[in-house]
């Protein structure tokens, strides 16, 4: 127990320290035998500085194997988790970083792979962006935060398999189209998002990816990659983070998606335990001829509370500017408070907010954030209202809003008790709005002057512009549908 406490704590420490300090680190201990140190105390750590610098899924699955033999007693050994013994987990040793590093200047060498030309070319630069997040990137989370300025918004990642075969329906009143699987939404959009969204897609098959990409190009600005995510669910059928493992066949995807869609490719991956590796890495996706990356700045193995590791990313940043593409900052962004400080930490001009904006959409507010409980609840309501919101994420939504701290807001302890006291025992959006006095009724309204703000923005006219070229899909094409009354569209992302 305390060993393995001792083996994290090392790693984390050797992550946190760029590869030019460790090359210089003031004890003067040779490569060889920090690595050895590393082995003695971990096993599955020794195989892998064994094993070729490239990871892949095959010696993940050696190591599983591994891990699992049985012990001198003939009992079973409880499997090791993967996400601890991947060989992401292995700080390389410093000749693996120097191959790294050479590959990475031959890879940067090499020409685009697609040069594609987009009508609406989307710009991620300069920009707070909203990232992908499962349950909280939903509709309403989404208009909330192009409503308080985040320049683009990115929906929660969905499997390929999931969106294939959905059936498209547009409600008639609203606009608001859903894409279902029998009574189950898979996703909702409203259009008047569309010149801003970004669908992500959790793939580990080229071809899947593909087909799932063209089934909501019509809906969406463009298509990201999720190379990220480190849950079991993504990772164990060797998706999200798990593709950091196998570079070939994450570059294979986004050179299907490349090749299937009209709109700009990009891909979200995390930061690799080499930062050779991890330059390595990015320079491949690069010059695949994706339109951003964005990396979130910390390894597949640290927690959410460990801080980002942002002093890594000026490297990547780097590359991108040498190829002319934009890389985005993810990490412990908390809006205007500290977009300055990673603009001039990583050289990176945008940066994606999850948690903060999980936490109070206006976090993108160039003048900062507003009260949540007083400004942006009754706007949440109204937009649940109006969207049809299911009631059960509506809640979900509601439930991750932190209390902003005086003077944002004035409420007593006692009031915000009060408030979370009423949303917890809440059944539908008309009650809490009627615990709360808050006047529903308001969506359209919302939404008209959401449009108003979207179109003040100088890239509403370049979108304007690129449809004009573009031609509309034929009426065939568009499937619309009447949404059954009785069914209320039950928002999952
Ligand atoms: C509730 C939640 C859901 C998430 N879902 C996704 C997802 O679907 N796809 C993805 O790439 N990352 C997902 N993430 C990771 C975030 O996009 C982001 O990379 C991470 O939270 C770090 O950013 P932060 O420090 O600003 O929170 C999720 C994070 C949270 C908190």
């Amino acid at each position: 127990m305390l060993i393995g406490r001792l083996t994290a704590a090392l790693n984390r420490l050797r992550l946190a320290m760029p590869v030019a300090l460790r090359a210089a680190s003031p004890t003067g201990e040779p490569a060889a035998k920090r690595i050895r140190l590393s082995s003695e105390l971990d096993p599955a750590a020794a195989a892998v500085a064994a094993a070729p610098p490239k990871p892949t899924n095959d010696s993940v699955t050696s190591l599983a194997s591994t891990s699992s033999s049985s012990s001198p007693k003939g009992k079973k050994k409880k499997p090791k988790q993967a996400s601890k013994t991947g060989p992401w987990s292995v700080v390389p040793t410093l000749e693996q970083e120097a191959a790294s590093a050479a590959a990475c200047e031959e890879a940067m060498a090499l020409p685009f792979e697609f040069e594609r030309k987009y009508a609406h070319e989307l710009v991620y630069s300069n920009k707070l962006v909203l990232a992908p997040m499962v349950r909280s990137g939903t509709l309403p989370a989404r208009l909330l935060s192009l409503y308080y300025g985040a320049g683009l918004v990115w929906t929660p990642e969905i499997v390929d398999k999931a969106i294939i075969g959905a059936q498209r329906t547009v409600d008639p009143e609203t606009g608001i189209i859903t894409y279902h699987k029998g009574q189950g939404a898979i996703w909702t959009t409203h259009p008047i998002e569309k010149p801003f969204l970004i669908f992500q897609i959790g793939s580990a098959d080229p071809a899947l990816a593909a087909q799932a990409a063209k089934v909501v190009e019509q809906d969406v600005s463009g298509i990201d990659l999720n190379c990220g995510c480190p849950k079991p669910f993504s990772t164990h059928s060797g998706m999200g983070a798990a593709l950091l493992s196998t570079p070939d066949l994450l570059l294979d995807i986004l050179r299907a998606l490349l090749r299937a869609v009209d709109i700009p490719v990009s891909c979200k991956i995390r930061l690799l335990p080499g930062q050779q590796d991890t330059r390595h890495l990015a320079a491949r996706i690069l010059r695949t001829g994706v339109r951003n990356l964005t990396v979130h700045c910390r390894t597949r193995d640290m927690r959410p509370g460990e801080r980002a590791i942002w002093e890594r990313l000026g490297d990547v940043v780097e590359l991108g500017k040498r190829r002319g593409i934009n890389v985005i900052c993810n990490g412990d962004g908390e809006g205007t408070a500290n977009w300055n400080t990673i603009k001039t930490q990583t050289g990176a001009s945008s940066a994606m907010l999850a948690r903060s904006a999980e936490n109070n959409p206006s976090v993108f507010s160039p003048d900062g954030p507003v009260d949540n409980i007083t400004q942006v609840v009754p706007k949440l309501l109204n937009i649940a209202e109006y969207a049809k919101h299911s009631w059960g994420n509506t809640k979900f939504l509601l439930m991750q809003y932190r209390p902003s701290p005086p003077p944002l807001s004035t409420l007593s302890k006692q009031q915000r008790k009060e408030v979370n006291e009423a949303i917890a025992r809440s059944k539908s959006v008309e009650e809490l709005a009627e615990s709360l006095r808050i006047e529903l009724g308001q969506g359209k309204a919302f939404i008209d002057e959401l449009e108003a703000k979207l179109r003040a923005r100088p890239e509403w006219g370049a979108w304007e512009a690129s449809r004009a070229t573009t031609a509309e899909p034929k009426p065939e094409e568009v499937k619309e549908a009447q949404v059954d009354e009785s069914t209320p569209i039950v928002a999952a992302a």
